[in-house]
């Protein structure tokens, strides 16, 4: 049984990974609201437009292609609404997830692997962060993804309900053959804004704090390629279908980048000034993250491609210029 079904794979990892399904042999069967996501990118497979809690519409999508595993993608995803509106982040990251799970146990579909997040960790006691560092989110977005890694520790106690959580650190870059990219609405990741900036969208591109404990004063995080995302989740996949336990790993290159050297790395990509300027710090950044993703690379035998941020550059440039409205019409 090759169907996969890909819980918000109208977005900007479930598209990616979606293609990478298609392109090693399964069908994806996209679910997506559409709430961010664009019907563009739902190509590679079947697409049903509705919500991960529709219990009568996941019956539907069950019973007319069995399903070997659910990879999860949808969530709301911006920190800073999360402090604002926690309420709707715990509604759809935790409530119609857990619909969602349940609906599974019900039809006996027993694997699913989850998008984590290194926001489960909250503000790092040490670097490179690896899966036993203490999880202690600090804001309603990294609890909500928190909250469902525990239930998901309990599904599969109370039901057999096998599952791997993948924890991101910093997803970027663009599909290498140029046919998807990042489009966030609200956008709010650094690339992409840089990438606007030198599209002259933007003015400028903030810099949110200048004086952390970092050598050149600003924040350092670790960039994953999503082609990269997309594979360890293809290994992820693998690793269950062939009976093996679940577990939690980290997705990172090792290697952090920051704010100020990912903007130089842009200039020169792309051989524009990009004007950048110094504004307040925004609450809740660490000054650090950077991944252990050792326990991966051991278990699920990942080998990242892109290790160099000039190459995930490379790709994400590529997309921008060629989609400057990215799938707006
Ligand atoms: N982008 C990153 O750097 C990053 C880092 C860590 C974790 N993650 C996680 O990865 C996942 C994907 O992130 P992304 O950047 O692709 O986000 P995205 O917003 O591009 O994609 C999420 C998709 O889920 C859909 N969706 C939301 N709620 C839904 C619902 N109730 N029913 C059906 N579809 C729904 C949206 O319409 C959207 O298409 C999220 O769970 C996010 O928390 C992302």
């Amino acid at each position: 049984m090759k169907n996969v079904l890909v819980v918000g794979g109208a977005g900007y990892i479930g598209s990616h990974m979606a293609k990478c399904l298609s392109a090693n042999g399964y069908v994806p069967i996209v679910l997506d609201n559409l709430d961010h996501g664009s019907r563009q990118t739902t190509k590679f497979g079947p697409f049903f437009e509705g919500s991960m809690n529709d219990a009568s519409l996941l019956q539907k999508i069950f019973s007319e292609y069995p399903v070997a595993a659910v990879m999860h993608f949808a969530a709301f995803c911006y920190v800073g609404e999360s402090m604002k509106q926690p309420a709707k982040y715990y509604q759809n990251n935790v409530v119609n997830t857990l619909a969602l799970l349940e609906c599974m146990v019900e039809e006996n579909i027993s694997n699913f692997i989850f998008s984590s997040s290194c926001s489960i960790y909250g503000e790092p006691v040490e670097t490179p962060i690896t899966e036993d560092h203490p999880k202690k989110p600090i804001n309603p977005y990294g609890r909500s993804k928190l909250m469902v890694e525990q239930i998901l520790h309990d599904f599969r106690q109370a039901y057999g309900l096998e599952s791997i959580c993948l924890r991101y650190f910093n997803a970027a870059g663009a599909d290498p053959d140029g046919e998807l990219g990042e489009d966030h609405d609200p956008e709010t990741h650094l690339i992409p804004l840089i990438l606007k900036t030198a599209l002259g969208q933007r003015p400028h591109i903030d810099i949110f704090g200048d004086d952390y404990p970092t050598p050149d004063g600003t924040c350092i995080r670790d960039y994953i390629h999503i082609e990269d995302l997309a594979q360890a989740h293809l290994l992820a996949l693998e690793r269950l279908l062939t009976g093996l336990s679940g577990g939690q790993y980290n997705l990172g290159n090792a290697t952090g980048y920051s704010v100020k050297q990912v903007i130089e790395i842009a200039r020169s990509a792309t051989n524009e000034e990009i004007p950048a300027r110094v504004v307040e710090r925004r609450p809740g950044d660490p000054a650090v993250l950077i991944s252990s993703s050792e326990k991966a690379m051991k278990d699920l035998g990942w080998k990242p491609k892109f290790t160099d941020l000039e190459a995930i550059m490379e790709t994400a440039w590529t997309w921008h210029k060629n989609n400057p409205n990215g799938y707006a019409p």
